[in-house]
């Protein structure tokens, strides 16, 4: 009796332990997600960013892309942030992301319609495409100083 309940305990502690190891799989594997995801976001916007400038040569099509890829991301990302992967896997996202996850979503909502309205714009030309591409921009920061914890 009393070895059947020690041994029901230890199967149960086992039990808890697969659990607790497959939770913290899957918060890494979200993490890395949501990382490589801004990654996307931050190429684009880099490639967004030389065609405004002229760096390299005003490309439309190009530049609908880069602007259809920040959208893009930003949808799938906004959904990568369940309870549970706060920490762990090298994320930078701020507790603040939980705490007030309904603004953070009402700025990553800004930056994907500037994200749209860019992409039309860039029909329309370089200087069209460099004015709005200038609000897409000022959305990174306003974003990642509120929600993003600076790693030293
Ligand atoms: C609404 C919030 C928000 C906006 C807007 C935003 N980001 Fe981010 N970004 C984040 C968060 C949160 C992280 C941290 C993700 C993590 O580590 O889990 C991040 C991480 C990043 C990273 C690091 C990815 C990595 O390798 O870990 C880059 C690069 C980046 N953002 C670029 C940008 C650029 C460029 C823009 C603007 C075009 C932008 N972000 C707009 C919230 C935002």
């Amino acid at each position: 009796m009393f070895k059947s309940t020690v041994l029901g305990g230890v199967a149960a502690l086992a039990t808890i332990a697969v659990v607790a190891t497959a939770a913290t799989v899957v918060a890494q594997d979200t993490i890395a997600q949501r990382k490589e995801l801004m990654k996307g976001v931050g190429g684009a916007s880099k490639t967004g960013s030389q065609l405004a400038k002229g760096e390299i040569p005003y490309d439309a099509a190009k530049a609908s892309e880069a602007m259809g890829t920040i959208a893009s991301n930003w949808a799938a990302f906004t959904k990568l942030f369940p309870k549970g992967s706060e920490t762990g896997g090298e994320t930078t996202a701020s507790p603040k992301v939980w705490e007030s996850f309904k603004d953070f979503e009402d700025k990553g909502q800004k930056l994907a319609s500037d994200a749209v309205t860019a992409q039309k714009a860039a029909a329309s030309g370089a200087d069209a495409f460099k004015g709005a591409f200038g609000e897409v921009a000022k959305n990174c920061r306003a974003c990642h100083e509120v929600y993003r914890v600076q790693k030293k």
